[in-house]
């Protein structure tokens, strides 16, 4: 059953060069109600178990230097069709191919520094919601 709700991050190099203000206005004006939010700095043993799914693939360790190499935003978001509708609002993985006007396309600088995370479906929303927040910050 959908839950309406998705999990993102900000990522290092977007709160590094100020946009976190301008992601989260952005998110907001799409329709997307903030759940949960706070600032982390993950290690890398961190990063590399949020990624675990990727461990096989030749970008894992970049990844996960890079996802602790500062400080990050984790936020839950809620909304109709969340997970697809945010995806939708970030764009393309890699920020050559987004779509004009996505968060990515406006704010990523490459491939792996791409701005944003966001969840692929709801199950993993709830699994990375709950990798950063207890039940009792989910209202
Ligand atoms: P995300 O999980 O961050 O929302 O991104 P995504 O679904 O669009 O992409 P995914 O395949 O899940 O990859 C996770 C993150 O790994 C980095 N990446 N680097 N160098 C590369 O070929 C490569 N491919 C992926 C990106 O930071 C991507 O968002
Ligand atoms: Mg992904």
């Amino acid at each position: 059953m959908a839950t309406n709700r998705t999990f993102t991050m900000v990522k290092p190099d977007a709160v590094a060069d100020g946009y976190s203000g301008a992601i989260l206005k952005m998110i907001e004006e799409a329709g997307f109600r903030i759940v949960a939010l706070k600032m982390v700095k993950l290690t890398k043993e961190r990063a590399g178990k949020f990624y675990a799914v990727h461990i096989e693939r030749p970008f894992y360790n970049s990844l996960c230097t890079y996802m602790s190499s500062g400080q990050i935003i984790a936020a839950i978001l809620e909304k109709d069709n969340a997970v697809a509708d945010f995806r939708k609002l970030i764009g393309a993985t890699n920020p050559v191919d987004a779509a004009e006007g996505t968060v990515r396309k406006l704010y990523a600088k490459s491939m792996e520094s791409n701005a944003v995370h966001g969840s692929d479906s709801d199950e993993n929303a709830e699994i990375e919601g709950n990798f950063f927040f207890s039940a009792l910050d989910k209202f």
